[in-house]
């Protein structure tokens, strides 16, 4: 099991700083894991000029997984497009053709007060977010910037999505309905959009191979407003780019807080990049106020996903557990009041926690 490790920015070193202490566990334990770091987003551009270094993407394909931290920060917020921090993790997924990211939304009983939203409307919560990473208007072409006819600057981008793009998205979406409840929504704008008309096509032609999942269609922006209203009316949700990424964020504060969430982005053969959903936080950087337990979280999907151990992903989800049943908080999970621990100390019970499972 051979992993690379992309810190990235701002929290992102000290995040996966405890997941590391985690993946040293599991080899104490006798797994065959070995590790290798590289630089990603600001800090590859600090490391080499670039956001993903050569040395960078050929260690991650080299892996047969990727752990990351986050990248970003307002020191690289000036700098020209190509060299901009997210620009490593954009052209990361494209590289190695991670076009299926999971996004699961679970709410952990202990912390249905943490969320926003009232705890009888997440409580039991358990949604996944499937969304397509590589394509839509993150990466359609032409985009850029122009003078038009009337001599006015504007800047322009393109939605794209082909249909063998639209059915490998779909497929996973339907596969993991059919292991969960068997419901899966496909979002899109398709009372707008001619990219969402044949979207909704290609996933309503696929639904005849998958004959034991419900299929339902929403448009993004009820989807949206029923995500706060009614959210346990969602078991798989499949979609785009663009509105996956916003709404993922939103169901991420369904389960308490961002802080939680774990993502993993496949390749076609289950290789993956696994990653917290959060960003870099410069705010709290160095600090050691960020929540370890997002990217925890991710190395369980790993397990799950690329390395197919099933066993050890339950082994690591049932020690990020066992530690909020114990009280332990970090300070975007905590209750005002509550006592609140840092990253290290987070990190120090998950790993109490492992040992003696
Ligand atoms: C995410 C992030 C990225 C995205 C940014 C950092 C490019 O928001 O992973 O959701 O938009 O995909
Ligand atoms: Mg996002």
């Amino acid at each position: 099991m051979k992993i690379a490790i992309l810190p990235g920015d701002g929290i992102g070193p000290e995040i996966v700083g405890q997941a590391q202490r985690v993946l040293d566990v599991l080899r104490d334990d006798g797994l065959a894991i070995s590790y290798d770091t590289a630089p990603i987003g600001g800090a590859g551009c600090d490391a080499a000029q670039d956001p993903l270094p050569p040395a960078t993407l050929a260690l991650a394909r080299a892996a047969d997984a990727i752990l990351m931290g986050a990248v970003g920060g307002p020191r690289y917020d000036t700098l020209p497009r190509p060299m901009r921090p997210e620009q490593g993790l954009l052209r990361i997924r494209r590289e190695l053709g991670l076009f299926a990211n999971l996004r699961p939304a679970l709410l952990y009983p202990e912390l249905a007060a943490a969320s926003s939203l009232k705890a009888e409307v997440v409580s039991g919560l358990d949604l996944l977010i499937v969304r397509e990473l590589t394509g839509d208007i993150y990466f359609g072409q032409p985009r850029g910037r122009r003078r038009n006819a009337e001599g006015a600057d504007e800047g322009f981008d393109t939605m794209h999505y082909s249909v063998p793009e639209i059915e490998r998205i779909a497929r996973v979406g339907f596969e993991a309905a059919r292991k969960r409840s068997g419901r899966l929504c496909s979002v899109d704008k398709a009372n707008v959009l001619d990219t969402s008309i044949l979207w909704r096509e290609t996933v309503t032609r696929l639904a005849a191979d998958y004959a034991d999942v419900a299929l339902t269609h929403m448009y993004v922006d009820n989807a949206a407003m029923q995500l706060v209203k009614n959210p346990k009316q969602f078991d798989v949700i499949v979609t785009g780019n663009l509105f996956g990424d916003i709404l993922s964020d939103e169901a991420s504060m369904l389960a308490g807080s961002i802080g939680m969430l774990p993502s993993a982005s496949l390749d076609a053969n289950g290789k993956g990049l696994y990653e917290p959903i959060h960003g870099a936080a410069p705010d709290i950087a160095g600090r050691d106020l960020a929540n370890p337990l997002a990217t925890i979280l991710s190395l369980a999907m790993m397990f799950r996903h690329t390395f197919a151990h099933a066993d050890v992903a339950q082994r690591i989800e049932g020690s990020v557990r066992s530690v909020l049943r114990r009280g332990l908080r970090t300070g975007d999970i905590a209750l005002p009041g509550e006592a609140v621990v840092g990253t290290r100390a987070m990190g120090d019970a998950v790993i109490a926690a492992l040992r003696s499972s």
